[in-house]
């Protein structure tokens, strides 16, 4: 397998899940560069990442951390789970809904978690979704922990002004870094820390 089957896997999905998948192409490796440089690359920390798709950020984060830490990918559609079981075997990935978080990482034994790392698409939520699964990302970080999750910028400019007021209902501090033109589509992250629900 390679970058083209992920590249063609991804499509299929986007077009037959377009509300799910949120996006025309998997993230490029320079926004995946910058979303790993925001995890602890020292001592042994649980990371979890929400969305995983075809697995476009999964590399970059496993090359950040180090031995003996824990990385646990969760993903909701099934065609894409097969695909990241299949092309990277390496991967602890959790088939189910991010909704779900608390629940799904009780049953894999993950404890508290040092980052949590999405690329859901969030401007195609309602606030009402998006604050509630905040809040279950937030109460599931240890303290210390830090969210991050990438915001396209072909968003439309009032969902991305009701994420940016779900992110601050969630958590106390929220950094938006300087948008990645080149990734398709061009896109920020935002990083948070200190959750609010703690
Ligand atoms: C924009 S794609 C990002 C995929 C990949 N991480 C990347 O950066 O290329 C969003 C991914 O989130 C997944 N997803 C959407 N809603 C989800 C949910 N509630 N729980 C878990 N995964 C979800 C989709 O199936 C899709 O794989």
């Amino acid at each position: 397998m390679t970058a083209w089957t992920d590249h063609r896997t991804f499509l299929r999905r986007a077009l037959r899940r377009p509300a799910l998948i949120g996006a025309p192409a998997p993230t490029g490796a320079t926004l995946a560069a910058e979303i790993a440089a925001v995890l602890p690359g020292t001592g042994t920390p649980a990371v979890v990442e929400l969305g995983a798709g075809t697995g476009a950020l999964s590399p970059a984060i496993r090359s950040r951390l180090s031995p003996g830490s824990r990385y646990v990918a969760v993903e909701v559609d099934g065609e894409l789970v097969a695909h990241l079981r299949r092309r990277m075997p390496w991967l602890e990935v959790l088939h189910g809904d991010a909704a779900d978080l608390a629940t799904l990482l009780d049953g894999a034994g993950v404890g508290p978690v040092d980052a949590v790392v999405s690329s859901l698409p969030w401007t195609l939520l309602p606030p009402a979704q998006q604050r509630d699964m905040l809040a279950g990302i937030a109460s599931t970080l240890a303290p210390g922990g830090v969210f991050t999750t990438i915001s396209t910028l072909t968003a439309l400019p009032t969902r991305v002004r009701e994420l940016r007021r779900s992110l601050d209902s969630a958590f106390a501090e929220v950094v938006a870094t300087a948008p990645v033109w080149r990734n398709v589509p061009p896109s920020r992250l935002y990083v948070c820390r200190g959750p609010r629900s703690c």
